[in-house]
């Protein structure tokens, strides 16, 4: 698991310094005044605005900020322009900060300082790198990167300004808008930190199809869902064109942007600080969807209007450990209730909940309900009281079977959620695997449907059975033996590997999705959830002419309903007609799209695509990461693209002080909660996370001690340890200070009787209940002890 620190990037060098900052300040400051650069502000009447009596502006003072946002065939090439002014009488620093889509990659910036542009351009990480260094160890500072909106961005830039001077910013990124609920969404960050005087959005939208349902929603926060206030509306101004062209501008005057500032809950005088929105759709051919050409490269758009969706069989695999508790199993609960009832009648469901070990909910009664031990053995007692081992396999035990989703199961899967609680630790392999064996069930059940397996898991943890490298293997081996179920993984709050679910959806079929640990996770759940409720076609396989090369992905395990397939290739002079197979709910079916010229390039968006998918399989894989990563940079140094393996480097015209734009990783947190790790338990140091939950959880200690000695759980039965001698309270509430000799401790030395929280040093010797019976003592008639070292 890797975190970042987020105070760490706060802090760290934020200054890009020309030399001419150095030199002293000037007296006069009309004398430096290069307002001629910006015909269009005229000095003194901004001057007047902005400038108090007897105190200078601490910040230079954005007075333009355009946004322009060319969509063509769905891809989008957005400009920010930021025009900046110094009206202090000493240098300041001017700050560009953007927020920019996770999936959008910058392809040029450029910095306009006294009149002179500075261009940026992308080279290769480490190369960078080594700029940038060079630059820090002369002095120069550069760059750092905070990130502020979910699934976001953020590009920063700080340069020093001389008294009353101004500077320029240009940045610009593109990225494909991706369909989703049937339509495509254009989302503009608008962070100045300031009203602006000249505030403006305007995005021009050209399709080969028909434009259809184009409209600028409320605006958002960009961290919350589910909140639109007709408050918020933009007032946007929408112009039709023609049929297929449309412009749709966005120009809050200071009033307004004041007015949207404070119903954002963000302070007034720091300016609108939210996400504008766009929203379309375009008419779509029936069946095998658009090709469109232009200068030998395709794109083809792939979102079929006449199928109806496949039945499913769904398997919630959802974690319960003790991490859960509170407002997120709270959260989760809801969430669930809400899915259950989008089921449709033809689709079955399992209940699968894992935490220490793994549960299969049997809804009918829910004290059948059956329980497998994450070490595939649980203890029992003989007659004559004796403990013994029993071994199951996953072969060998009976579970409940997968139910029809009608209206009297989902009632009582309704019921089986509500009684979730939380408590123990995190065994994801255990309901990874207990998962896969329902659907291999239910496939073997004689049932006339064919239904899509989907599970859907959830973890907001580290996995405490299994390291995640063996999870993933051994998961992807078992789901290959002719099961075949897609997996999406959900990784719920700051706690979850997110690479790791990453890898573990990707190489299986499915994909993985950031509940960002807030106040609308139940709303961030369902809306997950109805991106995959309805699947169309699976197996779906795009056939080309073999004349027909660089083609992005070709196969794509599930089609769903309200998405969009898109692939790209070259094609030369050659007709990129693929023959597009799939099964539906009728069967195989085979269709052809229809074959235009298109509007706009289409070479931009096909590296824009492979490059994506290049890095998307480097994640995933083990042995081609260095060439897969090569064949992303070469695109995107080619390209001009600014991508987790490309940065951006501004060197001035005669040397070499660079700046390093790092980007931020995916998924930025607006407030990742820390909390200090208070345990108050000799066992704190097992916790490897740097992050603690709450620290109120009351399960934390039964979790570290189950995590610590996880034979634990098959003899405990509500708080007490059932041992040969007896049944003995483990007393994880208590400490004893009583000294009670014992005979040895598991290493042979002198030892007292403790409880087995207070003796974590004996903990790794303890590898089976026998093990603890040979060393266990009694404290106080009632506590089960082990023998601890002096
Ligand atoms: C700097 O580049 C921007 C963006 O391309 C351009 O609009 C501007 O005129 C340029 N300024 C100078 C001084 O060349
Ligand atoms: C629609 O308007 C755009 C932009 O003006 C133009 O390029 C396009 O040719 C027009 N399309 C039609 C079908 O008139
Ligand atoms: C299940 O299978 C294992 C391995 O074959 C065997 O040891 C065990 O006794 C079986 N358990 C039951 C309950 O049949
Ligand atoms: C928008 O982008 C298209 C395709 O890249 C280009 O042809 C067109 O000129 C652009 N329009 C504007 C107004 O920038
Ligand atoms: C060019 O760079 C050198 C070395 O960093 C510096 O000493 C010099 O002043 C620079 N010249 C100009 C014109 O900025
Ligand atoms: C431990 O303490 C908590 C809080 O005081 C209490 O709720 C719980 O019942 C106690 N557990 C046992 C096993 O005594």
């Amino acid at each position: 698991m890797r975190f970042k620190d987020p105070k760490m990037l706060l802090t760290f060098g934020v200054l890009l310094i020309f030399e001419q900052v150095w030199s002293a300040p000037t007296e006069g400051d009309q004398s430096l005044v290069v307002s001629s650069t910006v015909p269009s502000e005229p000095k003194e009447s901004v001057e007047k605005e902005s400038k108090p009596v007897g105190t200078a502006p601490t910040v230079p003072q954005i007075y333009q900020m355009h946004v322009k946002s060319n969509i063509s065939n769905r891809f989008a090439h957005t400009t920010v322009t930021s025009r900046v002014r110094n009206f202090a009488d000493k240098a300041q620093e001017a700050v560009f900060s953007i927020v920019l889509p996770e999936s959008g990659f910058i392809s040029g910036f450029i910095m306009e300082i006294n009149g002179k542009n500075y261009t940026a351009y992308v080279k290769e990480k480490e190369e960078a790198k080594r700029d940038y260094d060079k630059a820090v160890a002369s002095g120069l500072g550069a760059a750092h990167v905070a990130v502020s909106a979910r699934d976001s961005n953020r590009f920063t830039v700080s340069v020093n300004i001389e008294p009353e001077a101004k500077a320029a910013f240009y940045l610009t990124y593109e990225q494909l808008l991706k369909r989703q609920d049937s339509h495509y969404e254009q989302v503009i960050n608008i962070h100045p930190g300031q009203p602006v005087k000249d505030l403006s959005v305007e995005v021009l939208i050209a399709e080969s199809r028909k434009i259809v349902g184009l409209k600028a929603p409320p605006l958002r926060s960009g961290n919350e869902i589910g909140t639109d206030k007709p408050e918020l509306d933009p007032r946007a101004d929408i112009t039709i064109v023609n049929d297929t062209a449309a412009v749709v501008t966005f120009t809050p005057n200071l009033e307004r942007q004041k007015q949207l500032a404070s119903v954002l809950g963000t302070k007034e005088e720091n300016g609108l600080s939210g996400q504008f929105v766009v929203q379309y759709d375009v008419e779509r051919d029936p069946s095998g969807g658009e090709v469109l050409i232009q200068d030998g490269y395709f794109v083809h758009f792939f979102a079929p209007t006449d199928l109806k969706p496949l039945p499913k069989q769904v398997v919630f695999v959802l974690d319960t450990s003790g991490s859960m508790w509170g407002q997120k199993i709270d959260q989760l609960k809801q969430a669930m209730l809400n899915i259950l009832d989008q089921l449709n009648e033809q689709d079955t469901l399992n209940l699968v909940e894992f935490n220490s070990n793994t549960k299969v909910w049997n809804i009918d009664n829910t004290e059948e309900s059956v329980w497998y031990p994450r070490k595939n053995s649980f203890y029992y007692y003989t007659e004559n009281s004796d403990i013994q081992e029993k071994v199951v396999t996953l072969e060998n035990t009976t579970f409940p079977p997968a139910y029809p989703a009608n209206a009297d199961n989902i009632k009582k899967a309704k019921e089986a959620i509500s009684a979730l609680k939380s408590d123990g630790s995190t065994a994801m392999f255990g309901g990874l695997q207990v998962g896969l064996r329902l659907v291999e069930l239910a496939r073997a059940q004689s049932d006339k449907i064919k239904r899509q397996p989907i599970i859907i898991f959830l973890t907001d943890g580290q996995p405490t059975d299994l390291s995640t490298e063996d999870i993933i293997t051994k998961i992807t081996e078992l789901n290959s033996e002719a099961k075949k179920s897609a997996i999406f993984a959900l990784s719920f709050g700051d706690g979850a590997d997110k690479e790791f679910l990453q890898k573990l959806a990707i190489r299986n079929s499915g994909f993985s999705r950031h509940i960002y640990e807030a106040a609308d996770a139940s709303l961030q759940l369902q809306d997950f959830y109805r991106q995959i409720s309805s699947p169309l076609l699976s197996d779906v396989t795009f056939k080309y002419e073999p004349s027909i090369t660089s083609l992005t992905k070709t196969d794509f395990p599930i089609h769903f309903g309200g998405s969009e397939i898109v692939v790209a290739g070259f094609c030369g002079t050659g007709s990129p007609i693929p023959i597009i197979d799939g099964t539906g709910i009728y069967g195989p079916i085979s269709l052809k799209p229809v074959v235009t010229t298109s509007i706009s390039n289409t070479e931009r968006l096909w590296a824009y695509m492979a490059i994506n998918q290049l890095l998307e399989k480097k994640e995933a894989s083990d042995s081609d990461k260095d060439k897969l990563k090569k064949q992303a940079l070469d695109l995107a140094l080619k390209y001009h693209f600014v991508t987790p393996v490309s940065s951006l480097v501004v060197v001035k015209p005669n040397d070499t002080s660079a700046v390093d734009t790092e980007e931020a990783k995916q998924g930025g947190e607006f407030s990742i909660q820390m909390y200090p790790i208070v345990m108050g338990s000799t066992l704190a140091p097992f916790l490897t996370t740097p992050f603690c939950f709450i620290p109120t959880v009351p399960t934390t200690d039964m979790d570290l001690i189950l995590d610590s000695l996880p034979w634990l759980s098959g003899i405990l039965d509500n708080g007490f340890i059932k041992t040969p001698k007896g049944s003995y309270k483990l007393g994880l509430n208590e400490t004893i200070s009583d000294i009670v000799t014992c005979p040895k401790t598991p290493l042979n030395q002198e030892g007292h009787c403790a409880l087995l929280h207070e003796c974590a040093e004996v903990h790794s010797s303890l590898e089976t209940p026998s093990n603890f019976f040979d060393h266990f003592c009694i404290l106080k008639n009632e506590f089960a002890g082990v023998c601890c070292p002096n």
